[in-house]
């Protein structure tokens, strides 16, 4: 059993023929991505090769390593062919930004997973801006740290509100998760507003998103 950052990954994987882990550093989502017949073939890629061996090693172990090819480098430029579906986790939104921009062309068929550590507000417009829907979105408690995890692929013709970049998309779930998490995030915006209100400095980016987190609590 994993981490639930990573069960939560997993579980909304599909199934396909060819999977990219970008990033893969331990491999735990390109091993059992194979092992829970998600994919028939895996594409594992770190920036660094310390990590890329420990993805390795535990592929070896797992029994898996015959079916995963492992590289190092920068995103996708190492992998020659498009894939069905890409995980990018466990890193920032604009390194995850970064990466997708220069892989536009690869990825224009890819359903990507996408789960940043910061930055999220910063990616979603992105996305939007880029071309990419965001089908869904989830939050996972995982040890009281909340994540995001956002479903997304390229599409045409892109509506999304400013709502859906500074809260997201998660609340269409209604979950238990998505409420503690904007809860919590009305909370850190809160204080901040009031000190920067203290301080005499512009809070007026924090009180936008606390009308917006607010419009939302009201339709719940
Ligand atoms: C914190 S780990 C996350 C590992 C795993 N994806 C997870 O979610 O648990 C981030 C990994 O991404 C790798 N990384 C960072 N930038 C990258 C890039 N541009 N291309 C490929 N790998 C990258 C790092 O070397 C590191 O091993």
């Amino acid at each position: 059993m994993y981490s639930k950052r990573i069960e939560a990954i997993l579980k909304i994987l599909e199934k396909c023929t060819t999977l990219a882990d970008i990033g893969c550093d331990h491999g735990y989502v390109a091993v059992e991505a194979i092992k829970r017949g998600f994919a028939l073939r895996v594409f594992a890629v770190d920036i660094n090769q310390k990590p890329l061996q420990k993805a390795i090693e535990l592929s070896k172990k797992e029994g898996v390593y015959h079916k995963i090819e492992f590289f190092v480098g920068n995103g996708f430029e190492p992998i020659r062919e498009p894939v069905d579906q890409a995980v990018i986790a466990g890193v920032g939104g604009k390194t995850i930004s970064n990466i997708l921009s220069s892989a536009k062309e690869k990825v224009k068929h890819t359903k990507l997973v996408l789960q940043p550590m910061k930055d999220v507000e910063f990616l979603r417009r992105w996305l939007f801006e880029n071309g990419f829907e965001i089908k869904e979105e989830f939050v996972v408690n995982d040890k009281e740290k909340f994540y995001v995890i956002i479903k997304t692929e390229r599409s045409f013709n892109i509506e999304y509100s400013e709502i859906d970049v500074y809260v997201g998309r998660h609340v269409r779930n209604r979950s238990k998760e998505s409420l503690e998490y904007l809860l919590r995030k009305k909370e850190k915006l809160r204080k901040i507003a009031e000190m920067k209100k203290e301080n005499k400095k512009d809070f007026s980016e924090e009180k936008k998103v606390l009308e917006m987190i607010e419009e939302v609590l009201n339709e719940w």
